[in-house]
C-alpha cells in the first residue's frame, strides 16, 4: 500500500502533514539520531527500514560524517523524495523489509515504519536479521509509538495523540484518522518491543520517551 493512500494525503505533502499527525515528530527523530553518538566506532553504512522521504536518514547522516544510507521502502514515490533529499548518499532499495536481505551495516534505523509489522513473530525475524547484518558494536535505533503497560497511562497517551490531531484536523478528523490507523497499524507495548530485541541478542535501552512515543537503542554486543 502507498503511504499516500494509508495517510489519505498526497506524497509531496508528507513532510508537512506528518508534523500534524505525530506529536513531537522532530524531537523523536532528533533523539533517534542523537543516540548514535554512543557508537564506539565511526559508522560507514546505515540501513534505514521504511525510509519514506528520508527524514530520519538525513538526521543520521548529519551525525555520521562520511556515512551512506541503504534505504529500503516499499513505496517508490516516497523513496523518490528521499533521493531528492539525500542525493548520492542514499542507495534506494524498493522492497519489503520483511523479505529483503539486509546488507552488512553499522546502524539499522527505523522511524514509524515497524508499526506496519502486525505479528510479533515477524518483528522478531526482522530484529534477528538486523542483528545478523550489524557489525559487533553496531546499533539499531527504532523510533515509534510503543504503548505503556498501564491501561490508565495508555488512555492518557491516546488522549494526547487525539488532541494533537484535533488541533489541526478537528475532533472529527482526529477520530477518523485514529480509527483508520488502528485498523492498519500495530503498536506493541514497549516491554514487548524491548523483549523481542533482547531475544534477538541486543543490549537494549530506552533512549527517549514521551507519552506513547519512544526511541529504543539496541546495541549488538562485541562478544
Ligand atoms: C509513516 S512512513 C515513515 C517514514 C520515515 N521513516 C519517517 O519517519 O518519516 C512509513 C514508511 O515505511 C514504509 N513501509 C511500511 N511497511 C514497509 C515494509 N514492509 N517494507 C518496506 N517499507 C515499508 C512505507 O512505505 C513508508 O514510506
Amino acid at each position: 500500500m502507498s503511504v499516500a493512500s494509508h495517510l489519505g494525503i498526497r506524497t509531496d505533502e508528507y513532510d508537512q502533514q506528518i508534523l500534524t499527525f505525530i506529536p513531537f515528530y522532530d524531537e523523536i527523530l532528533n533523539a533517534a539520531a542523537t543516540a548514535l553518538d554512543a557508537l564506539e566506532r565511526p559508522a560507514k553504512v546505515v540501513l534505514d527500514l521504511g525510509t519514506g522521504s528520508g527524514a530520519l536518514a538525513a538526521r543520521c547522516l548529519s551525525r555520521l560524517k562520511g556515512a551512506r544510507v541503504v534505504g529500503i521502502d516499499g513505496d517508490p514515490a516516497m523513496l523518490g523524495m528521499a533521493e531528492q533529499r539525500l542525493g548520492k548518499a542514499l542507495r534506494p532499495v524498493v522492497g519489503n523489509f520483511e523479505s529483503t536481505p539486509f546488507p552488512a551495516c553499522d546502524v539499522v534505523s527505523a522511524s514509524f515504519s515497524l508499526h506496519h509489522v502486525a505479528s510479533p513473530a515477524v518483528k522478531q525475524r526482522i530484529f534477528r536479521k538486523a542483528f545478523a547484518a550489524l557489525r559487533p558494536g553496531g546499533m539499531l535505533v527504532d523510533a515509534d509509538c510503543m504503548l505503556a503497560a498501564s491501561p490508565r497511562l495508555r488512555a492518557r497517551h491516546h488522549a494526547l495523540w487525539r488532541d494533537h490531531l484535533a488541533a489541526t484536523h478537528g475532533a472529527a478528523g482526529a477520530k477518523k484518522f485514529l480509527r483508520a490507523w488502528a485498523g492498519e497499524d500495530t503498536y506493541f507495548p514497549i516491554d514487548v518491543e524491548t523483549a523481542l530485541l533482547r531475544k534477538a541478542g541486543f543490549a537494549v535501552d530506552v533512549a527517549w520517551r514521551r507519552a506513547s512515543f519512544a526511541v529504543v537503542a539496541a546495541v549488538k554486543p562485541r562478544d
